[in-house]
């Protein structure tokens, strides 16, 4: 099984995503990160030298090399992954796939990218202030794909250790 987390920048799926796998007893991989080793850049640079499609196409390219290369598998995906060209598609028809969804509510999103602003090149020159309309905006346009996930996990006030349990319970 590849347990694939969705879900918007700042909803937790790197860190619910690695005490998953840990406690799965399967690899994690983040997708940024992946993409970072493979291109020997980070991510803000692809974005600033190649531009956001050319990131995009990567994107959807690894996802799925890992999707069609792995047996079993925590992957966090990018807030933007599952919404650009068929990836949603080819996640949710994929036989071995199971998609699921961080839900997390837009003002614990704005604290914790307003901290974290600087990684991320889509919000890195917004002003404080401005991210939870931003987010709220962006959201709106991305929720039809994040909705296409099997499972839906509503994280509101829940520990990591709480969201994980959740998930399992979900997966068995
Ligand atoms: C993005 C989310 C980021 C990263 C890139 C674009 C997005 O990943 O892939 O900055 O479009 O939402 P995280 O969701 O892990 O921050």
């Amino acid at each position: 099984m590849i347990v694939v987390l969705l879900g918007y920048m700042g909803s937790g799926k790197s860190t619910v995503g690695q005490l998953l796998a840990e406690n799965l007893g399967i690899n994690f991989l983040d997708l940024d990160d992946y993409i970072e080793q493979n291109q020997k850049t980070t991510i803000s640079e692809i974005f600033n030298s190649k531009g956001e499609i050319y990131f995009r196409t990567l994107e959807s390219e690894a996802v799925k090399q890992i999707c069609n290369q792995s047996d079993s598998l925590v992957l966090a995906l990018g807030g933007g992954t599952p919404c650009y060209a068929d990836t949603m598609q080819f996640l949710v028809n994929h036989p071995n796939v199971v998609t699921i969804t961080l839900n997390v509510p837009i003002k614990n999103l704005s604290q914790r990218l307003i901290n974290e602003k600087a990684k991320r090149p889509l919000i890195a020159n917004l002003k404080d202030d401005d991210i939870p309309e931003f987010i709220a905006k962006h959201l709106f346009e991305r929720s039809s794909y994040y909705n296409q996930a099997e499972i839906g996990i509503k994280t509101d006030a829940l520990s990591v250790e709480d969201i994980v349990a959740k998930i399992t319970l979900k997966l068995l």
